[in-house]
């Protein structure tokens, strides 16, 4: 990553379990596009900005034995989370890299397998750290991404100051650089680079105020509201008016939240 820009959403304690609560919510979609992609015993896959390593717990049981997981992590506090959580378990077969994608010097024609959830649309350049990623993928090797493209979220009934919600998180995605419109970039990129695009799926969660996918906006908002504000990508008299509106809905029973498309984009390097 640039030496200059942030990682916007931070790395502490509370961010770690609010991933974690996120994986729980969204595990059952990410699966779901492990079995498309129908990923091998024996496979050698790479989670690019693992996190606590929950996707990479999950692939280290498709790949059994003797596949190799590989969680790529520049937090230290996250990759020791999970180095422990390996070591309870006796996983073996898990390895780490701590530091940033741009600064590592992958192996070559290494991966059968490369992920990226909740990443690309955060690093500055996303391209370029696409093109550092891709030569350790084989030939006949599959890159997969899962991430937002920053729009369409809403909560119902409308009318209040959460209709503009979207234009603020836009916002604070930028100021660290990042494009919460990238996934539309991939094909064009992909296509450009020598990689067969197989799939291309949009998904989204919605609920009602006592759901699961509400309760993990929440977490989100209720943290990164007021940090918006403090890092003066809104105004404190907007970051009151989204949490009165939020607060307001999670009390209404007719209330339904729908939450931004996240976009499944596979492909084979030819
Ligand atoms: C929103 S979290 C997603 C974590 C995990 N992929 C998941 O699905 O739970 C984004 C992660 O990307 C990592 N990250 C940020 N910049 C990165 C970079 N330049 N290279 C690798 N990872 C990065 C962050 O440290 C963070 O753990």
């Amino acid at each position: 990553m640039n030496k200059n820009s942030e990682y916007i959403l931070g790395i502490n304690q509370t961010e770690l379990e609010r991933l974690e609560f996120q994986h729980s919510v969204w595990k059952k979609v990410t699966d779901n596009f492990f079995d498309r992609i129908k990923i091998q015993k024996g496979w050698k896959c790479l989670d690019v900005g693992a996190g606590p390593g929950l996707v990479t717990a999950d692939l280290r049981q498709r790949i059994g034995d003797t596949g190799e997981v590989t969680a790529l992590e520049p937090s230290e506090l996250y990759l020791s989370n999970f180095k422990e959580k390996c070591k309870i378990n006796n996983w073996t077969n898990v390895k780490f890299l701590l530091g940033n994608m741009e600064d590592m010097n992958l192996e070559k024609e290494h991966y059968d397998f490369i992920f990226l959830r909740w990443v690309i649309d955060f690093v500055p350049s996303p391209e370029n750290f696409l093109l550092k990623l891709l030569p350790s993928l084989k030939k006949g090797g599959v890159i997969a991404i899962q991430d937002y493209v920053y729009e369409g979220i809403f909560l119902y009934p409308k009318g209040g100051a959460f209709d503009n919600i979207d234009i603020a998180v836009r916002a604070y995605w930028r100021i660290g650089e990042g494009d919460p419109h990238f996934p539309v970039k991939i094909p064009k990129f992909f296509k450009n680079n020598n990689i067969e695009l197989t799939e291309y799926t949009p998904v989204g969660l919605a609920g009602d105020s006592e759901s699961n996918v509400i309760e993990w906006a929440h977490k989100f908002f209720m943290t990164h509201i007021q940090l918006m504000a403090d890092k003066k990508v809104i105004s404190q008299i907007e970051a009151d008016a989204f949490l009165e509106d939020w607060l307001k809905h999670r009390d209404n029973p007719d209330t339904i939240f729908f939450s931004p498309p996240m976009v499944e984009v596979s492909g084979v390097k030819l």
